[in-house]
């Protein structure tokens, strides 16, 4: 071959050298070479990688892609073991065919590349042309077609827009103190997203624990991609008619919460910290004094001796079962809060126990790992070993034994002063050995996991455990909340995001820190996030040490009034809210629901001003707005009618309303066809309600149902059938509310059940208003689609099915 000159020759050899390096530096997955399948399982063998391809039931499949050989499967996140199913395996030249009965999954062979569509022929998710997965260096990553007006939601705690569409994030648990709207990555992850587009929706989880990456068509137009900076790619793609579905879907893989104790319902009072004993009492006291509804105490590090873990500092708590015991005598129950941290201090018990069962993060040389954290240089007991757990697990017994009931697990991801664990750090990972690449991120995950499982087996009650970081499945275990935020509003409404983008994620306890952590809130700011806060899982208000001081009564009465107003139509709405708790134990839908959960393809519900727009379960939605809005708008969703909570005025789905925004009202509009089962007030769950349970139903011609719920609140009874289930129906063409047979042995607390009904076009009744009197405004009579109390009293526990026309 001649060339015509020196300089062609040149840049034709440049170009060949350009392109060996590019086909080293990005290994494709190449073209399948082999394929096996093997009961269920189908292996393939392309030029670069291993590949098990697993239908794991109907409606979810599994791929797991290696350049090495597959290893031995083993997974922190995922509980649930593949469905006896037969999906329908089959090859025809250049594809593979698998069909279950909700999905077909096309493989081509040439290069492999994935596609999955509908039983009728649509694509719901296809790898992108020309790229599938690739690798570059150690890392690997699956790229998908963005699909035309594709929508992406969930990632759990990420900051930003509600549709991730545009952005990308990584996964890399940080102690992100005082992040803001674009800050990432934050505290924990949960590497699952779902995808929209063309009414149909499906879930990604890529479950992989080294630092994950996520790109949602940010910086190009082409493809979204997930991936991981090292071990396999191992995603599970799920399909299913709905949002619902697919949460359900994921939670099944990953597991859901158990019934948390009803106190943690409550509201919680915090702060860094509360000190002496005596301190900790009296502001129980003015709670209550105050008539402040509450049921929890929380201890912050000063409660410790130098901050060393399981001591207790003698001069301000000399004795902390009798003030555990005094709490719990005004109806208050106390968490504490722990460090994975221990103190490196050889004659200190604990650390002598860990140090002799040898629990510790270690160097790869054997020396133990030290960071500096609050006590100063400590070990760090490692999680993914079952010694580290067990070891955890009986410390839980200092706590169990002086009264505590409650665990908060804090600087888990993990945070030491300086705030990069090295890379050589060695976890057990349960037998299989990890750098800190790949422990890092499970790493609170486990420590939650021994805290729950501690604490559960010493006191035989259900404990209440809250995490700061996590990994996908932490729901098992723990609530968890969302770190050191700023007390500013657009990190109030920015929290309301993380926690709806939680909710997404199969976390279903969720909250943050009330008023902003990082310093003092203005009264109107406090006020409407406490407002806000009462429609939150987990309801706590704490704040930073050397901030003023933070409790209801410290902003004026104005605040005092209105916050607490709002508590106390939590503690009405407790029936209701321990319901929806169960249903996240069942089908693992969160308490705080998205719009995007109900009312997916609706465009308003993406925009801006009404992102933050949520459902309280299923019937309560709310519209919050910034401390100094005056007026705004809210999206009432199509597919469903709505009352304004205060006024009972109906409004029909489908349009945007002005409002004006007061500090004494956070907008709440009622799902037209709801029942809302409420109780009396009480100051604290220790207390008993009144024996009546009032439904508040709201009239539509759809009809509707409530799954009822109701256990002791605290045993793990329920779990052996000792709970009280009951569907109530709204059924508006026989103009009927029905009662269906009590399944379970518990003995209802409520005697007698009150219908107060809404949109009936009958007169106003006094009723209403005197149920909420504790509210600080007036009911209105104006609307003429008042509500009317029924007079029908009845015996909640007659066990039989019933029903009551009106
Ligand atoms: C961390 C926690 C915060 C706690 C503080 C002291 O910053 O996020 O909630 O108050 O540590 O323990």
């Amino acid at each position: 071959m001649k060339f015509k000159s020196m300089k062609t020759f040149l840049s034709l050899l440049i170009l060949l050298l350009a392109n060996a390096v590019t086909g080293q530096a990005v290994v494709q997955i190449g073209n399948v070479e082999a394929t096996s399948v093997d009961q269920n399982v189908i292996h393939l063998k392309t030029q670069n990688a291993f590949i098990e391809i697993i239908p794991y039931s109907q409606n979810i499949i599994r791929f797991r892609i290696d350049k090495k050989p597959l290893k031995k499967d083993f997974s922190y996140a995922v509980t649930a073991k593949p469905e006896s199913i037969k999906a329908n395996i089959s090859q025809e030249g250049n594809e593979i065919k698998i069909s279950t009965a909700s999905i077909n999954c096309v493989i081509q062979k040439k290069p492999f590349s994935v596609a999955i569509y509908t039983k009728d022929g649509k694509v719901i998710n296809e790898d992108a042309k020309g790229f599938t997965t690739s690798w570059a260096d150690n890392s690997v990553t699956t790229y998908k077609k963005m699909q035309n007006g594709e929508r992406f939601i969930g990632l759990g705690e990420k900051s930003g827009n509600l549709d991730r569409k545009g952005n990308a994030y990584t996964n890399w648990n940080t102690d992100a103190a005082g992040y803001d709207n674009g800050t990432d990555p934050l505290y924990s992850d949960v590497p699952f997203y779902i995808g929209l587009h063309d009414h149909l929706s499906y879930g990604i989880f890529l479950d992989n624990t080294y630092q994950t990456d996520f790109n949602f068509g940010a910086s190009n137009d082409i493809f979204s991609s997930f991936g991981a900076r090292g071990g396999e790619m191992n995603y599970y793609f799920i399909y299913d008619n709905s949002v619902a579905k697919i949460i359900t879907d994921y939670t099944w893989l990953t597991g859901r919460m158990k019934m948390p104790p009803l106190w943690s319902l409550g509201y919680q009072q915090s702060k860094w910290s509360y000190f002496p004993d005596t301190m900790v009492l009296h502001i129980a006291h003015e709670l209550r004094n105050k008539h402040f509804p509450a049921d929890g105490m929380v201890l912050d590090i000063d409660y410790m001796d130098k901050y060393q873990l399981f001591t207790w500092n003698k001069k301000y708590f000399p004795h902390p079962h009798v003030m555990t015991d005094s709490l719990r005598k005004l109806g208050f129950r106390t968490t504490v809060i722990v460090d994975p941290g221990i103190k490196i201090a050889p004659e200190a018990p604990a650390y002598q126990k860990g140090l002799k069962e040898d629990v510790y993060l270690k160097y790869p040389n054997g020396q133990y790992y030290s960071g500096q954290v609050w006590p100063g240089w400590c070990n760090f007991v490692d999680f993914t070993s079952e010694k580290g757990r067990a070891y955890w697990r009986s410390q839980m017994s200092f706590f169990a034994k002086n009264g505590v009931s409650g665990v908060w697990n804090d600087m888990n991801e993990i945070s030491t002063w300086g705030q990069r664990t090295p890379n050589n750090i060695l976890y057990n990972y349960d037998g299989r050995g990890a750098n800190n690449l790949e422990g890092h991120n499970v790493y609170a995950l486990n420590m939650v996991r021994s805290s729950y499982e501690g604490m559960k087996q010493i006191t035989g009650v259900r404990p209440f455990i809250l995490s700061r970081s996590g990994y996908a499945g932490l729901q098992r275990y723990s609530a968890i909340w969302t770190g050191d935020n700023q007390p500013n509003d657009d990190h109030m409404l920015l929290g309301v995001r993380l926690l709806n983008s939680m909710g997404l994620s199969g976390l279903a306890f969720t909250g943050m820190d009330i008023s902003g952590f990082l310093g003092n809130a203005t009264p109107e700011l406090f006020t409407r996030w406490m407002q806000i806060g009462a429609f939150m899982p987990y309801c706590r208000n704490h704040k930073i040490t050397g901030a003023k001081p933070a409790e209801p009564w410290c902003y004026g009465e104005d605040a005092l009034n209105n916050s607490r107003s709002y508590i106390e139509l939590r503690y009405h709405l407790l029936p209701y809210l321990y319901s929806t708790f169960y249903e996240a134990t069942q089908d693992g839908l969160p308490v705080n629901r998205s719009l995007a959960i109900d009312y997916t393809f609706q465009d308003d519900v993406y925009k801006e001003d009404f992102q933050n727009q949520y459902l309280f379960g299923n019937n309560i939605m709310v519209a919050p707005f910034k401390s100094t809005d005056t007026k705004g708008k809210i999206y009432l969703p199509a597919n469903d009618n709505w009352y304004d909570f205060y006024t009972d005025r109906k409004f029909d789905g489908g349009q945007v309303i002005d409002t004006k925004v007061t500090l004494d009202r956070l907008p709440l509009y009622i799902k037209a066809g709801s029942i809302i089962p409420m109780q009396s007030l009480i100051q604290s769950t220790a207390d008993m309600p009144t024996d009546t349970l009032v439904l508040q139903v709201y009239n539509d011609n759809k009809a509707n149902s409530f799954a009822y719920y109701e256990d002791d609140g605290e045993s793990y009874r329920y779990q052996k059938g000792d709970d009280y289930k009951r569907i109530i129906k709204f059924n508006p063409r026989d103009r009927k509310i029905e009662f269906s047979k009590v399944e379970g042995a518990f003995v209802s607390k409520f005697k007698y059940v009150k219908i107060l009904l809404h949109g009936f076009n009958d007169t106003y009744s006094e009723q209403k208003q005197q149920y909420f009197s504790a509210l600080p405004y007036k009911i209105s009579a104006e609307n003429k689609n008042g509500y009317i109390a029924v007079k029908v009293i009845v015996a909640a526990n007659a066990e039989n099915e019933f029903s009551i026309k009106y």
